[in-house]
């Protein structure tokens, strides 16, 4: 089993370049489905979860392919409407497929998602959602046998501002008949991002950023280029790095607003952050300072993919932080590898007091999810000897070059 070794104590200095968003390029994938033209995405970072929704188009009988950071896609000979079980497990978004494939075909067949365990993950909203517009959905056996002659427009309101619904109820009303509007829709960068690419296509979306989307559902949408945005979190993940590490670091091709929390949280860890367009400086020589009260929120709130990370951070700051994660209910799985490292921190069910310790020791740990695994990396740059990350599968799904960007900053990293 490959396992990746950290040795900490490096500094990290150097220049890295943001790679594109995972979570900006799944339901675009998924939204390629929607037009039966060449489409071109670009900024693609090379991720196991791009790879899986290569593959989901692929089976449909779509001509896809990823080459150099570019994916290309043509959808006009798409002959299915089911996704396999196995590519369903593999990740989470495989549900945003569910809008696009019942939108392009009337039909669609899919089991239950996959992909971190982060607690209980329930689909409800997205069904719920397109049931209101129309589609007919039944659970037989695992599975979802899905209807919708064509989509209706119609008002919904979200419960939660659910990220991944939000997107299927785009996708869903992009070609329906009339217009949808959500209340309560998610305001993450990535709906925006969603956005611009139903709009390349020629699709008329509005409030992307806001609490109410509006999609006018048009008759057709033609293929289009499209650059995906910057990867916050793939961002965040160097910034909590270098503050973890000590150092200074430049990250280009960023976009900084999307970051504007944890860029004000690193500033109170005694984080210097200067931001300049595209590019974020960071650097951090003193003492690391507590947080306070750190809560995952919807954005613009504190991100919950990146409270893992922060608190590698604050694990050996001067003082308490208090993480209180109001997302997910099981996405302090990362929290018993941090104690294996020496760790001083206590859980009450979403609550997590961490005290800030001396000094972190390596030890041999495993990746729980996705961001719990790269905050174990973040803290083993700070750790005294060398650790042992395995699990590598969770960190592969969502980060590209993930060792040799830190390598590049001068971190002792090796995958073996
Ligand atoms: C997206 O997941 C991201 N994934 C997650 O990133 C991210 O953590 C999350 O949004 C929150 O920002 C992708 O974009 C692929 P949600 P998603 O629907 O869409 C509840 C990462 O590390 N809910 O906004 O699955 C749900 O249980 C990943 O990159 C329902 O109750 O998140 C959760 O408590 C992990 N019913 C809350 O809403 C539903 O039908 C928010 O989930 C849907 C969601």
């Amino acid at each position: 089993m490959s396992a990746i070794y950290i040795s900490g104590g490096k500094p990290l200095n150097g220049s890295v370049r943001v790679q594109g968003a995972k979570n900006s390029v799944l339901p675009i994938l998924a939204a390629t489905i929607l037009s039966g033209e060449p489409c071109v995405i670009r900024n693609c970072p090379n991720l196991l979860d791009v790879g899986t929704s290569v593959r989901i188009l692929q089976h449909l009988g779509c001509k896809a392919a990823y080459k150099d950071g570019v994916v290309t896609v043509d959808t006009a000979g798409m002959n299915r409407y089911d996704v396999p079980e196995d590519l369903m497990r593999e990740m989470r978004s495989s549900v945003v497929f569910l809008g696009a494939i019942l939108s392009r075909t009337g039909e669609a067949v899919m089991s239950y998602p996959g992909g971190c365990d982060l607690g209980s993950r329930p689909i409800d909203l997205h069904i719920s959602s397109l049931k209101q517009m129309g589609a007919d959905i039944r659970e037989e056996g695992g599975f979802l046998i899905c209807k919708a002659h064509r989509f209706t427009g119609c008002d919904i309101c979200l419960p939660i501002p659910s990220v991944g619904a939000t997107e299927n109820i785009m996708l869903a009303a992009a070609l329906a008949r009339g217009t949808t509007r959500i209340f309560n829709a998610a305001h993450e960068p990535e709906i925006g991002d969603l956005q611009a690419f139903l709009n390349a296509m020629g699709g008329k979306v509005s409030g992307a950023g806001s609490s109410t989307v509006v999609i006018e559902g048009v008759r057709r949408l033609n293929g289009t280029e499209h650059q995906v945005i910057p990867d916050r979190i793939a961002a965040a993940t160097l910034l909590t790095a270098v503050a973890s590490a000590g150092g200074e670091i430049e990250l280009t091709k960023a976009r900084p607003d999307d970051l504007a929390i944890l860029l004000s949280v690193l500033n109170e860890a005694g984080c210097t952050i200067q931001t300049d367009g595209t590019v974020i400086h960071a650097k951090r020589d003193g003492q690391l300072k507590p947080m306070g009260r750190v809560q995952t929120m919807p954005h613009p709130g504190f991100p919950t993919d990146a409270q893992a990370l922060l608190m590698a951070v604050a694990c050996r700051a001067e003082g308490v932080t208090v993480f209180c994660e109001t997302i997910f209910d099981g996405r302090y799985r990362h929290v018993g590898e941090l104690l294996r490292m020496g760790a001083d921190i206590q859980v009450v069910e979403r609550v997590a007091v961490v005290k800030g310790v001396k000094r972190l020791t390596g030890a041999r740990v495993c990746s729980t999810d996705l961001r719990g695994g790269a905050a174990l990396a973040v803290a083993a740059l700070a750790a005294e000897g060398e650790t042992a990350l395995s699990g590598l599968n969770h960190i592969d799904r969502g980060y590209e070059r993930f060792e040799e960007n830190l390598a590049s900053l001068g971190a002792d990293i090796k995958r073996k």
